[in-house]
């Protein structure tokens, strides 16, 4: 299985990972043939790539951490929740709605999240999340590809399996999990009152979209207060994942990151779980595709991480995360640089081990773009060589 963009998908090729449509339905399942009214029902849901499985990457397994129906499950129940949220704009009214800094107390805002939030799915969830990503394997593969109409839930769905994985990785135990799975399943829900940033526009955001935005912290977190079966101190990631190690975040400006006691909310401070979803979303963001960018080269999304640390993120806790996740995983196009090989394409077949980033790349591309038989060619034991991300075939078409 390998990803590919949309516009070089041979026709007929299966389907290697589900896609979702807006109301978080099945839009095409694993394993269903590509014909050419599939893709463009695909591409006009706001997909640009998906995985295939073909012949040049036959034998290459991507294995998602989660499960088909723990995924579909996961992402029903934070639609449905966020589609509470919406409800809830609709009682404000709309200019209540789109200038609120804190969700205003009434009867009939309690009553409509408490009863209509489905808290039993969004725990049980979370459950099966974490059940899965404890047994997931020590390194994780791809964040998984989301189209435009889709982005939200399964954004959060992505975010929630990661900052578990992370969480494993740095020692939290089961009910710390859950409370921080939760967390972060639903950090963004308060974009349910702003939209984000991007809402039906194209081009960069704009400093009054920008501050639109920020109200979703503490909308997201005065709302999930309102649900009596959600624990506040979960609660707290939706009000504190864009706060910032170093200070200089939003909305309240903490600063550094609290590694003791996780039944705490020290003031002043962010939470661990909070922080450990901040990285989750700012990997999971860099990494899709967005209406105002396309999602980054994984080279330059780990650099720009990487450069986040001790400032926007715990340099501590991101050490810990770029040890699980690679920077090319399983079934990513790649472009050899360097060495014997220079300029040959294919896509990555293994992970390194013990060096991660150093993995086993099946190749099929000449540098002048002609296919030849697939054959695998192991970094770990050619340090000339490095990887960048294979530029999109049309490019090169151009290009030459
Ligand atoms: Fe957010
Ligand atoms: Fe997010």
């Amino acid at each position: 299985m390998r990803i590919i963009q949309i516009d070089d998908v041979p026709l007929g090729s299966p389907l290697g990972q589900a896609l979702y449509n807006e109301r978080g339905d099945v839009l095409a399942q694993t394993g269903v043939k590509l014909d050419e009214s599939l893709l463009s029902a695909i591409k006009a849901r706001g997909y640009t790539a998906v995985f295939v499985e073909d012949k040049q990457s036959a034998g290459i397994e991507v294995v998602d951490p989660l499960s088909f129906a723990t995924r579909s499950k996961a992402t029903k129940a934070t639609r449905n929740t966020m589609v509470i949220g919406e409800r809830v704009t609709q009682v404000l009214g709309p200019d209540l709605a789109s200038t609120a800094a804190t969700l205003p107390r009434s009867a009939e805002v309690h009553r409509t999240i408490s009863q209509g939030v489905p808290a039993d799915a969004i725990q049980e969830s979370v459950r099966e999340i974490v059940d899965e990503m404890l047994d997931a394997p020590t390194q994780l593969g791809l964040n998984s590809i989301k189209g435009q109409d889709s982005f939200a839930f399964a954004h959060a769905v992505e975010v929630a399996s990661v900052a578990v994985r992370l969480g494993r990785e740095v020692g939290l135990k089961p009910p710390d999990l859950r409370r921080l799975g939760r967390g972060a399943l639903l950090h963004d829900v308060g974009q349910a009152f702003t939209g984000d940033t991007t809402d039906g526009k194209t081009g960069t955001p704009t400093p009054a979209d920008i501050e639109q935005v920020k109200r979703h912290t503490r909308l997201g977190y005065d709302f999930l207060q309102n649900v009596p079966d959600f624990e506040p101190l979960a609660n707290h990631v939706a009000y504190q994942h864009h706060e910032w190690h170093g200070g200089g975040g939003y909305p309240r400006g903490l600063k550094g990151t609290d590694w003791g006691d996780l039944n705490r909310n020290v003031s002043g401070e962010i939470m661990l779980i909070a922080q450990v979803t901040a990285i989750a979303d700012v990997y999971d963001a860099l990494c899709s595709d967005r209406p105002f960018r396309a999602r980054l080269p994984r080279e330059l999304a780990m650099s720009l991480m990487r450069r986040m640390a001790g400032a926007q993120l715990n340099g501590d806790l991101l050490q810990v995360f770029m040890h699980i996740v690679p920077v090319y995983p399983t079934g990513y196009p790649v472009r050899i640089v360097g060495g014997a090989l220079d300029r040959w394409q294919g896509v990555v077949a293994k992970l390194g081990s013990p060096d991660i980033n150093r993995p086993v790349v099946r190749v099929f591309q000449k540098p002048d773009g002609g296919e030849v038989e697939p054959f695998e060619v192991d970094l770990a034991k050619d340090s000339t060589a490095r990887l960048m991300t294979a530029p999109p075939k049309r490019a090169r078409v151009g290009a030459s």
